[in-house]
């Protein structure tokens, strides 16, 4: 018999459940797990979504420990302090620092062979953080990293264009958050380049970088975009895709960047980062990307890694 596919979400908060939701009705897996510090919370959630199964059909759903991650093919971390309004996604790396530190622990005791999808924030240093907790291989520890940014991009730049995102093409690069930035230098509908002014290109990435504060100021958090974000890639893993998602990666000697994790564009199958794709990019992009990169390993350093 076919061994099971198993995704097991640490972490079912806001974004946790409804990634579980998202996976469930699209029909991704055969096994979700939900695991919680707060036990009750995922027994609740695991609840209420199997009284949807007469509806669905499909995975088996539990709230489980860290034992059923031993099965899991994607291990999906969602864990942890989220900001509040006002706060940068910086201000939670302390905290989630420490948070990480035991749950990876609590992982890599029972598996060795999966595949660690980060969604935490600040997510470039958790995913950095897991890397060097876990020693798994570079490829298996992904980011969900400039994936969502990329797709708020995408919908704003639809929205002036009057286009279906989808078929708009653009990557935001870098940290998720504030030191993101736009590759207008790739960006285009159906190869031809966008017919934008300098001012709508600043209103689009403006409101890409700033989504997030302004979702969290509207109602305080953020889940639905991550929640598809995160399902886009799983299914890409899941399904051996060999998809080019803007996730999170260790870098090494990208445009002269090394040893830090930044969303880029990168291939992603069942291996899980296959590559990083070998993009052109201007001289003015490579310098926002450095800087970037090196507002990112200033707080590495910060948390002694
Ligand atoms: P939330 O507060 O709703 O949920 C966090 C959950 O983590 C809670 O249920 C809590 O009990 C649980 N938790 C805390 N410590 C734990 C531990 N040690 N082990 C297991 N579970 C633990 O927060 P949220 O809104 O779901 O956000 C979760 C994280 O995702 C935050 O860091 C947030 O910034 C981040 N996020 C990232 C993106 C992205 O694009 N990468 C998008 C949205 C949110
Ligand atoms: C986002 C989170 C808060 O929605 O990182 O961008």
């Amino acid at each position: 018999m076919a061994k099971k596919s198993r995704v097991v979400i640490i972490g079912a908060g806001a974004v946790g459940s409804t990634t579980a939701f998202t996976l469930l009705l699209r029909n991704r897996m055969d096994e979700l797990v939900l695991i919680d510090a707060n036990h009750k919370k995922a027994v609740g959630d695991a609840l209420d979504m199997n009284h949807g199964m007469p509806f669905l059909g499909g995975a088996k759903l539990w709230a489980g420990t860290y034992e059923d991650c031993a099965e899991a093919d994607i291990i999906v971390i969602t864990a942890g302090a989220a900001q509040r309004e006002g706060e940068t996604r910086v201000d939670l790396l302390k905290r989630n620092a420490a948070i990480f530190d035991s749950i990876i622990t609590e992982v890599t005791k029972v598996n060795s062979h999966g595949i660690l999808l980060i969604a935490s924030n600040p997510v470039d240093i958790m995913s950095y953080l897991s890397l060097k907790k876990s020693n798994w291989p570079v490829n298996r520890v992904i980011g969900s990293g400039t994936l969502l940014d990329s797709a708020r991009f995408r919908y704003l730049i639809g929205e002036k264009l009057d286009l279906d995102p989808r078929s708009v093409h653009g990557h935001i690069v870098g940290e998720h958050g504030d030191s993101e930035l736009p590759l207008w230098s790739l960006a285009n509908v159906a190869g031809a380049k966008l017919s934008l002014d300098e001012a709508d290109k600043l209103e689009i990435f403006e409101n890409t970088r700033d989504a997030a504060y302004q979702i969290i100021s509207a109602k305080g958090a953020t889940y639905y975009a991550i929640a598809l974000a995160l399902d886009r890639i799983i299914t890409a893993i899941l399904r051996d895709e060999g998809a080019v998602l803007n996730v999170s990666t260790l870098l090494q000697d990208y445009h002269g960047i090394s040893n830090v994790f930044l969303g880029v564009p990168c291939i992603v199958d069942r291996t899980g980062v296959r590559e990083v794709m070998d993009i052109q990019i201007t001289e003015e992009e490579k310098a926002l990307l450095h800087r970037s990169a090196d507002k990112l390993k200033g707080l590495i350093e910060s948390i002694g890694l």
